[in-house]
Order: C-alpha cells, then sequence, then structure tokens
C-alpha cells in the first residue's frame, strides 16, 4: 500500500457552498480542514450556483495550511458527476480532498475515484485529490470493509450519524439525542466503521453534532469519539473549532509522558528485557505501541 498523504483532521468544519460570508469566515477560522458543502447544506435549486461560489473560494482565498474540501452530491443523484467536474475543472489545484457522502458499496467510491483520475491526466494536475467517505447508510455499515478498501485514493471515513439513524430507523428526539437507549446508541457503528478505517490505513471521523450551543455535551462527544480511535469530529458552526482542537491534541503533559514511556521500553530492551516497571506500572512492547499513537498525534501536529 502507498503511503496516504498525512493530514490534520481533528475539526472538520462544515460551509455550506452557497455563502460566501461564511466561506471567508472559514477559511480564516482555526479549523484543520473545512468542506466546502454541495449536498445537504444546498438546496437543489442553488447547486449550480453554489459550485461557482465554492470554486471561487477555493481560488482566491487564502486557506493557510487547511485541508480544503469539498462535499459533492452522492452518486445515486443527478448532480454528483457534474459537482466533481465543475469543481476540479474550476479550481482543481485548490481542491485537497473531495468528499463522497452515501456510498452504499465500494464500486460507488470508485465512480468517483475513475473520474478524479481521468480529470486528473487531462488536465495535468500533479498533486492527486484525495477521497473521504461518509458512512451512513445500513448498506454502507454492512460494507464498511469493502469500502474502506475501495480504492488508494481514500484516506478518511467519517460516521455521518444524521443520515445513520434515519436508515436504520433509529427513533430520536435529535440527532444524536435517544434517552430511551441505554448507553450510546453509536457506539457500535462508530466503533465498527473505525475498526474498518484503522484496519485499512485511513482516519476515522465522528460526524456532526446539531446543538451547536451545547458545548459539554459536544465535549463529551468529542472524547468519546478519540477515546475508541477516532482523530477528529466535525464543527457545523465556529463555536466547534476550539473544543475540538482541545479534545484531540493530546496534552504536552501527554506527549512527554508517552515519550518517556517508550523510551523506557527501548532501554529495557536494548539490556535484554521485555518488561519492566516504570512508576508503578508494567511497560513492555503493547504499551510502547499504544503510546507511540500518541506521539504519532504529536508529531503531525508539530508538537
Ligand atoms: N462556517 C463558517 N461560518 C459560520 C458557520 C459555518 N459553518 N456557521 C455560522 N457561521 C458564522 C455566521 O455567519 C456568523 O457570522 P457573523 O458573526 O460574521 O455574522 C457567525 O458565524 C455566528 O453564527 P450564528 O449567528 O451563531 O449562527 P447562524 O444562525 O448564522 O447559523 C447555522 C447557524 C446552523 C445555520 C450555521 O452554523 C450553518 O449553516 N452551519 C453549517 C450547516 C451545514 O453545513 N450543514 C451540513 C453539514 S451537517
Ligand atoms: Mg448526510
Amino acid at each position: 500500500m502507498s503511503q496516504k498523504p498525512m493530514r490534520l483532521r481533528r475539526t472538520q468544519l462544515a460551509v455550506p457552498g452557497v455563502s460566501e460570508k461564511m466561506l471567508i469566515k472559514a477559511a480564516s477560522s482555526a479549523a484543520d480542514h473545512v468542506f466546502c458543502d454541495l449536498e445537504d447544506a444546498v438546496a437543489p435549486s442553488s447547486k449550480a450556483r453554489a459550485r461557482d461560489t465554492i470554486a471561487d473560494a477555493l481560488n482566491n482565498l487564502d486557506w493557510g495550511n487547511k485541508v480544503r474540501c469539498v462535499r459533492v452530491n452522492d452518486v445515486g443523484t443527478e448532480w454528483c458527476y457534474e459537482d466533481i467536474i465543475t469543481i476540479v475543472e474550476k479550481a482543481g489545484k485548490n481542491v485537497d480532498t473531495i468528499m463522497l457522502p452515501k456510498p452504499l458499496n465500494a464500486s460507488d467510491v470508485q465512480f468517483a475515484d475513475k473520474l478524479l483520475s481521468q480529470m486528473e491526466m487531462k488536465l495535468g494536475l500533479e498533486r492527486k485529490i484525495g477521497l473521504e467517505v461518509l458512512i451512513e447508510e445500513v448498506e454502507a455499515m454492512q460494507n464498511v470493509a469493502e469500502i474502506a478498501n475501495s480504492c488508494e485514493r481514500l484516506e478518511c471515513m467519517i460516521f455521518g450519524m444524521g443520515d445513520y439513524a434515519a436508515s436504520q430507523g433509529l427513533v430520536m428526539e435529535n440527532i444524536g439525542l435517544s434517552e430511551g437507549y441505554p448507553g450510546d446508541i453509536f457506539h457500535y457503528p462508530r466503533y465498527h466503521m473505525t475498526i474498518a478505517a484503522r484496519a485499512a490505513g485511513l482516519d476515522a471521523v465522528d460526524g456532526p453534532f446539531v446543538d451547536f450551543k451545547n458545548d459539554t455535551v459536544y465535549r463529551v462527544e468529542c472524547r468519546r469519539a478519540l477515546t475508541l480511535g477516532m482523530v477528529g469530529k466535525w464543527a457545523i458552526h465556529p463555536s466547534q473549532i476550539e473544543p475540538a482542537l482541545e479534545v484531540f491534541s493530546p496534552s504536552q503533559e501527554d506527549v512527554d509522558f508517552a515519550r518517556e514511556v517508550i523510551a523506557v521500553y527501548e532501554k529495557a530492551a536494548a539490556e535484554g528485557l521485555g518488561s519492566v516497571g516504570h512508576k508503578g506500572v508494567m511497560v513492555d512492547a503493547a504499551s510502547a505501541r499504544l503510546f507511540q499513537n500518541t506521539v504519532n498525534r504529536a508529531d503531525l501536529i508539530g508538537m
């Protein structure tokens, strides 16, 4: 498997593609990753206009080091091919990734992959455009391993709990809130998707939390996603950027401790020991591997 580009996705900010004002705000925000939306945040009658607005924003705004992503419409709609063609023809040099919603299986993702390959050849784009997919249909959850391995271009899988809840027929008061159910109603799909993503070398990201004034529950959701191996969560409003950055970045103390544990293990291994005690806790190869994840995250952030 060739090396995937390493990109920060602690927070993926959703921006309606029709709003010049929000696109300007997003470009100067602190988000790692912004996805300019052509799908649910854009009404059918505004799709064509939104493509042009997004292409202009990609070409003319200063996005800093952000990942510049465009969410297109799904392959079952009349808009998908034209979304990809228009965005890549007009702004291909300034697009890092395309986000594809609602794939049901590998061939849905391969449609976008092949279209992008043709366009990269024709337009002579030197940088390959990455793909991200939303896992948000029950069929996709069943086919999640096949989707994860659908093409080399794929970098990231996002759990889209809103559409997923509808697809499975979950009973909810609001997206993410299901008080009649003990525990986290999304535990299984989040966990299941994250396993498939990690096994294929992809980033797993958690989708939206719509109650954007509820910072407390948003942070709980971020920590839950982080704990089970996801690298970030969506922000649907600028107020969700800082909390996600905070939760998905290890603290300096955590990074120092992780580096210390790895050093303790390496010293022990060099002395011929497989496991040693460190601050009252056993350290062995598995501990070093676990803490290496923290170090990898820190390296990507530049800590
Ligand atoms: N990206 C960039 N800027 C945003 C933003 C976003 N997602 N959401 C809000 N803002 C801006 C507003 O334009 C406003 O700017 P101003 O202070 O310069 O006027 C400021 O942040 C504060 O916004 P606020 O008034 O609190 O919210 P709102 O009522 O304008 O918008 C939503 C609320 C939910 C409609 C809006 O946040 C939104 O459209 N979110 C994204 C929706 C989306 O993409 N959905 C699909 C994926 S789930
Ligand atoms: Mg959706």
